[in-house]
């Protein structure tokens, strides 16, 4: 497992490898790899002959006050955590993505504008910024992202297609603990009190999710969650909604092709979950 820091040997290892016929697939990640990173890296192994984990905790995609100094940084305990999960052919952890003068980002609009763009409006433009410049570092054939971040997966699809770039997106279905909660390097921010809670989101949205599937009125169902979840000990919603998957717009009638959606604090955590009908 090779662990390469400088854009040039990630290029070189990456055209390498293609030019003797394999195919390469990437896996982005900021680190703090648990066992959803694991099932990524492992779909990434069966889709491609060789396997690249990007590391980098992405200062773009962080607004004031957010979590970017305390986001935890376990590059060591990651590359061991990465070869007990099986490996991969190199990890790609660059100090800085970004030269003194940077001054060029992508600004997706559609899909990049609801929910988490409404809330945290630079998150997308850091993002789409950074998944752009590692596919020019690592010129994969596929890149994997997983279904918990649905709305960064619908982002960078669109990205995809608008800009013409040569890559495949792979999706994965969101990984969760036995109790439900959706596996999230946020997660370790929790106390003790609030990790018992948060497995009720995804209770909560299940049980959104059934009465939806029976007839209940959109409006209802979500209400009736929303009060719940509050009454339950949840500080503050930011959306609980029913949501189309083309446009990711609210939507009354639940359909295979919507999701119910959430955004949710506890303390001062927020948590993100997606759950399909
Ligand atoms: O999902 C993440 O961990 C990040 O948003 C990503 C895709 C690695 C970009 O920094």
């Amino acid at each position: 497992m090779k662990i390469l820091h400088r854009k040039a040997d990630i290029i070189d290892a990456t055209k390498a490898w293609q030019s003797e016929g394999e195919t390469v697939c990437l896996v982005p990640t900021m680190g703090n790899i648990h066992q959803g990173h694991l099932a990524l890296i492992s779909k990434a192994r069966k889709s491609a002959n060789r396997v690249v984990v990007s590391i980098y905790v992405n200062p773009a995609q962080f607004g004031t006050g957010e979590d970017f100094d305390s986001y935890p940084r376990t590059l060591n305990d990651d590359c061991a955590a990465i070869a007990a999960g099986g490996g991969c052919d190199a990890i790609y952890a660059p100090v800085s993505m970004y030269e003194a003068m940077h001054a060029t980002s992508i600004t997706p609009s559609g899909v990049a504008l609801p929910m988490e763009g409404q809330l945290r409006p630079h998150f997308f433009t850091g993002v789409a910024t950074v998944v752009f410049k590692l596919f020019v570092h690592i010129p994969a054939d596929f890149a994997i992202f997983g279904e918990k971040d649905f709305q960064q997966l619908a982002v960078i699809r669109q990205m995809v297609k608008d800009l013409d770039i040569n890559i495949h997106i792979l999706a994965h279905p969101t990984i969760r603990e036995a109790d439900g909660l959706a596996l999230s390097s946020r997660n370790y921010y929790l106390s003790t009190k609030e990790r018992r809670l948060a497995p009720k989101i995804y209770k909560q949205m299940q049980e959104t999710t059934a009465l939806l599937k029976k007839g209940v009125e959109a409006s209802i169902a979500l209400k009736q969650a929303k009060e719940k979840l509050h009454s339950a000990g949840f500080d503050k919603i930011d959306y609980y909604d029913l949501r189309q998957l083309d446009d990711l717009q609210p939507c009354n009638r639940p359909t295979e092709n919507s999701r119910v959606f959430t955004a949710i604090w506890l303390g001062s955590t927020r948590l993100i979950d997606n759950c399909a009908l």
